[in-house]
Formats: structure tokens, C-alpha cells, sequence
């Protein structure tokens, strides 16, 4: 895309996720102003200079450890301050830490960038979501999720391994809650149009339900897997996070299975969800409502469920948290 010299970008929570995002975005070229905003100063101007210190290779952009106030007018703000799962804890563990720290920032953010896009990866994130939508009063096309982005790279990633191919050409995704009853969708998954059952006999490969079981237990369980061994997942989401932010900036009406306000999909409604949707420079171009098999739906429904019942337990009836 062409690099945009005048765009803005703010980041909130400087820590593994948010400063990944951060290299990733500069590598790209997307911002020409990038602020950092953290509770932790001292890291947050270490990861400034850290970054900065990489003026010689990248486009101009002035990177900036700041205060609220000096995101006015940022285009997309990204928010990954929070708790991150520990070893053992799953996403929605964190979601009365994260809903509190949440409603110190997004009122913060309204005041200073009222047009911007919120773009939130802090966990669990489809509730995250649905409380800074709620909390923003902005509409549902500017409040996004990165929602099933990451798991859809590990779902193709997975798939690629196991049919020799480049993971580009694997289109397909994972749909639901970017947690436990995430879900890929097998029905639709195809290598460059080719149907994977199809494609895996031209290539020799084993297509199965056994494939199809050892994909999804991976995928699902890839977080924890990298957690107990590094402590923290930051490289791939935070390509993920560059990817929805140059699809935005480049108005690419690209699709990608983010977190979006969920209406009449499948009955269901007034929810937060992984869904494929086109994104452009307004945000959510449009939510496609997809024909998914049966036991797809069943499982799309599932995954509405367990968040229904979150919201419900971790939101008082006006929407605050409890
Ligand atoms: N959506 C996804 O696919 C995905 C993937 C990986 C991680 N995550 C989530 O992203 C979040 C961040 O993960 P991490 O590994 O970077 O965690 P981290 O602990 O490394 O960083 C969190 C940062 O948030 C800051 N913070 C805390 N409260 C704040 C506040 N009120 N205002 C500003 N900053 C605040 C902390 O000081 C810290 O620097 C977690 O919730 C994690 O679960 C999401």
C-alpha cells in the first residue's frame, strides 16, 4: 500500500504485545506518528528509544512516549494494556482486571481522538470489545476486535505444514470467540480455490477427521503452548495487529475475521464475535454473513454462549463492570 505520511497512531500498553505491534507497524511504514502510552514510563521510553534507534533503516516516523493527551487526532488507537494470561490461565480469567483497566482508558481516548478507530486486542477480546463499544458510545464500525485474526494465521499455518504448501494459499478461517470455542470453519476451507479434500489427494496427502481434530487442538490450544514456554505470545499477534491497521489505512475492503458487533447472524445478536468482515478505512465495511455448515453454526453458537454468559456475569445492567 502507499505509505501514508500523515497518519497517527496510539498505542496503549507498552508491554510484549504492544511494542511487537509497534516494530511491526514502523517496519511497514503505516504511521508517521506513533504514541505510546503505558502506566509504566520507564518501559515505555525504553521501548521509545529502542525503536527509534532503528531511524536508519525505516520510513520517518516520530515515535513518542506519551500521556493521553498527546494522542489527540490518532487515527486508530490500539489498546493492549492489561493482564496477559499466565501459565494455566485461560483469556477469560482476565476479564475483570481488564474490563477495570479498560474503563480508566476509553474515556481517554474519546476525549482526545473522538473520530479515530479503537482497535482492541487485550483479552478476552470480544468482551473487551463489547465494553469499549459500550463504553466509547462510538458506532460498532469503529469499535474492532482483532478477534480470530492470530488463529486464523496459525489455523493456515497448521494447514500448510501438513499439505506442503505456502501458507498464503490456505483460505479459510477460524470463527467465534478467540478462545476455547473458537472453531475452524472446514466447510469453506480451500488452497487457492481448490477444495482441501480435493487438493490433499492431488498432493498426496492424509485429509481426515484425525487431520481435522490435531488442526483444531492446536490451533486452540497454540497460546498456551507458547505461553508455557516463553511466558507471553507477541510476534504473531503482533503482525496481526499490523495487518488489520494497514487493511484499515489502505481502505483494502479486504476480509478479515475480526471481533464486530454481532446482529441477526446465525440468531445471534447484541454480542462480540469472530466473524469475517470487509475492513476499510471507516472500519467495518460490512459483516458477511457466511453459509457455515450445521455443526459449524452449532459451534458458532456455542462460542456466543460462553460469552453471553461472561457479559452477563462481568457487566451490571447499565453496562458498568461489576
Ligand atoms: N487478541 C489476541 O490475539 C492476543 C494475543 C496475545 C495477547 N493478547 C492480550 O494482550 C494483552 C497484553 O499482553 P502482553 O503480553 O503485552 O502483556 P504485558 O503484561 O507484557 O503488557 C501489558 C501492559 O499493559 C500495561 N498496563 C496495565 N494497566 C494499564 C493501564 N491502565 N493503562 C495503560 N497501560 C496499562 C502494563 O504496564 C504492561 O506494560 C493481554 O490481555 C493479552 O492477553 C491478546
Amino acid at each position: 500500500m502507499e505509505k501514508n505520511r500523515s497518519t497517527k497512531i496510539s498505542i496503549i500498553g507498552a508491554g510484549a504485545v504492544g511494542a511487537t505491534a509497534a516494530y511491526a507497524i514502523v517496519m511497514e511504514g503505516l504511521a508517521s506518528e506513533l504514541v505510546i502510552v503505558d502506566v509504566n514510563k520507564s518501559k515505555t521510553e525504553g521501548e521509545v528509544l529502542d525503536l527509534s534507534h532503528g531511524a536508519g533503516f525505516i520510513k520517518p516516523v516520530n515515535i513518542k512516549s506519551g500521556e493521553y493527551k498527546d494522542t489527540k487526532d490518532s487515527d486508530i488507537v490500539i489498546i493492549t494494556a492489561g493482564a496477559a494470561q499466565k501459565t494455566g490461565e485461560t483469556r477469560i480469567d482476565l476479564v475483570n482486571k481488564n474490563i477495570k483497566i479498560l474503563e480508566s482508558i476509553i474515556p481517554e481516548v474519546v476525549k482526545y481522538s473522538p473520530n479515530s478507530i479503537l482497535l482492541v486486542v487485550s483479552n478476552p477480546v470480544d468482551i473487551l470489545s463489547y465494553v469499549a463499544y459500550e463504553l466509547s458510545g462510538f458506532p460498532k464500525e469503529r469499535v474492532i476486535g482483532s478477534g480470530t485474526v492470530l488463529d486464523t494465521s496459525r489455523l493456515k499455518y497448521e494447514i500448510s505444514k501438513r499439505l506442503n504448501v505456502d501458507a498464503r494459499d490456505v483460505q479459510t478461517y477460524i470463527m467465534g470467540e478467540h478462545g476455547d470455542t473458537e472453531f475452524p470453519v472446514w466447510s469453506l476451507t480451500n488452497i487457492q480455490g481448490i477444495k482441501i479434500d480435493e487438493y490433499a489427494k492431488e498432493a498426496n496427502c492424509k485429509y481426515d477427521e484425525d487431520f481435522r481434530y490435531e488442526v483444531h487442538e492446536n490451533v486452540k490450544n497454540a497460546a498456551y503452548e507458547v505461553i508455557n514456554r516463553k511466558g507471553a505470545t507477541f510476534y504473531a499477534i503482533g503482525l496481526s495487529i499490523k495487518r488489520i491497521v494497514e487493511a484499515i489505512l489502505g481502505d483494502e475492503k479486504c476480509i478479515l475475521p475480526v471481533s464486530v458487533l454481532i446482529e441477526d447472524y446465525y440468531g445471534i445478536n447484541d454480542i462480540y464475535l469472530g466473524v469475517p468482515a470487509i475492513i476499510g478505512r471507516n472500519g467495518i465495511d460490512k459483516v458477511l454473513k457466511i453459509n457455515l455448515a450445521d455443526d459449524e453454526v452449532l459451534r458458532l453458537k456455542k462460542s456466543a454462549n460462553v460469552l453471553e454468559g461472561v457479559l452477563k456475569s462481568s457487566l451490571s445492567e447499565d453496562g458498568i463492570a461489576i
